[in-house]
């Protein structure tokens, strides 16, 4: 993508749909899930880094009259608040490949972990890389993202399992992130799994997470949030609401990866109002009427079941009418779920879990927004927010889950700055 340094105010113009997805507090909900308050013949008026005002065309440029802004034609194109893919292992050295085929010839997740593959498999060449070295290419991903029309990313660390190389990994994070005109969110994933060092004494490594890393990372504000993989070969339930404890003394948020492999009960965890619990693939139906009263937002993940193969996807219907808010984000990884692209995880929600292209847009920018506590920031198109807006080239928002595995976002704002892809045709 192609950054172009303007300092001067920026007018979106010629907006054929502007997907405002305005108005409401808080997370979205049932039937407003699918609410986007779409305005035609539309514009937005950013500066400073945020949203001046948006709406009708006439009237943004009445606003605009005053200001010498610099005026970018959306040729009649949809806009739409910029992804917030609010779950991501943005860290790690390489792809897994052995995995993969394993995985093809019949194997499934835990065998291959089992076998010596798995999270643990990741570990060696993430401790073996230099900061720089994993910062360069977390920012290739960044970069890949935004060209997909992501403008906030969540980015875990969580393939270091020890307190240098976790703390390498969040320092990567930060590095890659002053390049980048987008929004990252840092988290610590130190209780990924117990590293294999430790495999028999798991208690001492919970203790480096609980008593080195978290305080580690808190005083350096590495991280906003601790999450944990709370699940079958991972940690304990009991282990989870440990980890939770120490990240509440440090003054960190939570959130946790749950129910991707056996369902687990959530209200221990829930309260300590975690931002979100992700994956859901399996969890216990007495827990989703708290949920649904909660400001937890439960994160749906396809992408690992696309990639792993499953035929089950989380039943994201039961949730949206039980009232639960839902989002959604691609698990960037090397193991489960090795994309960037945020339209993709947008179809397979429309086409293996049954929600409305208008819901995946909600469940894509506000409320991810709201699973990473960015809700009063982020994720919608309104005057006071941040100008993070993504243009496609297509005439009709349902276009952008309809055309699966390709790439129609042709420029994105992130914080009031334009990029724009090669494809995107000089005007
Ligand atoms: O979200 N479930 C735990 N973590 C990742 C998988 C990581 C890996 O396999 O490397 C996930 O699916
Ligand atoms: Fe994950």
């Amino acid at each position: 993508m192609v950054e172009l340094k303007v300092s001067k105010p920026l007018l979106l113009t010629n907006i054929g749909q502007l997907l405002t997805l305005r108005g409401g507090a808080g997370p979205r909900r049932g039937r407003e899930l699918a609410e986007l308050s779409i305005v035609e013949n539309a514009a937005v008026l950013c500066a400073k880094g945020k949203i001046i005002a948006a709406g009708k065309q006439k009237d943004v440029l009445k606003a605009a009259k005053k200001l010498k802004a610099k005026e970018f034609d959306c040729r009649g194109n949809v806009v739409l608040p910029g992804f917030v893919d609010s779950h991501t292992h943005l860290i790690f050295a390489a792809p897994r490949l052995v995995d993969f085929e394993k995985r093809i010839a019949g194997s499934d997740y835990e065998e291959i972990a089992a076998a010596g593959g798995g999270i643990r498999s990741s570990v060696d060449g993430v401790r073996k890389l230099s900061r720089s070295a994993l910062a360069k290419r977390a920012l290739v991903a960044l970069q890949e993202m935004s060209s997909q029309g992501t403008t906030t990313v969540e980015a875990k660390s969580g393939y270091g399992l020890n307190t240098a190389a976790e703390i390498r990994s969040l320092e990567a994070i930060r590095e890659a992130a002053k390049l980048w005109p987008g929004t990252v969110i840092s988290t610590l994933l130190g209780a990924h799994v117990v590293p294999k060092e430790l495999h028999s004494t798991p208690e001492r490594y919970l203790e480096e997470v609980i008593g080195h890393m978290i305080p580690a990372v808190a005083k350096r504000k590495l991280a906003e949030f601790v999450d944990v993989f709370c699940d079958r070969g991972a940690f304990s339930l009991h282990q989870s609401e440990q980890v939770f404890e120490a990240a509440r003394k440090h003054g960190l948020g939570v959130r946790a990866h749950v129910c991707q492999l056996t369902p687990s009960n959530l209200m221990p965890l829930a309260k300590y109002q975690p931002a979100s619990f992700d994956h859901m693939d399996c969890f216990i139906e007495e827990d989703i009427p708290q949920l649904a009263k909660s400001e937890t937002v439960a994160t749906l993940l396809p992408g690992a079941n696309y990639f792993l193969g499953l035929k089950a996807y989380p039943n994201a219907r039961k949730l949206i009418d039980a009232g639960v808010a839902v989002a959604l984000a691609t698990d960037y990884n090397p193991g489960t779920s090795p994309t960037t692209n945020m339209a993709f995880v947008l179809s397979l929600a429309c086409t293996q879990m049954k929600m409305s292209p208008a819901e995946v847009i909600s469940a894509a920018t506000i409320n991810g927004a709201h699973a990473l506590r960015l809700g009063e920031r982020k994720g919608s198109i309104e005057a006071g927010k941040d100008a993070d807006l993504a243009l496609f080239d297509v005439q009709d928002y349902r276009e952008i889950p309809y055309w699966f595995g390709s790439n129609h976002c042709e420029a994105v704002v992130m914080n009031g700055n334009l990029s724009l892809n090669p494809s995107w045709k000089k005007q």
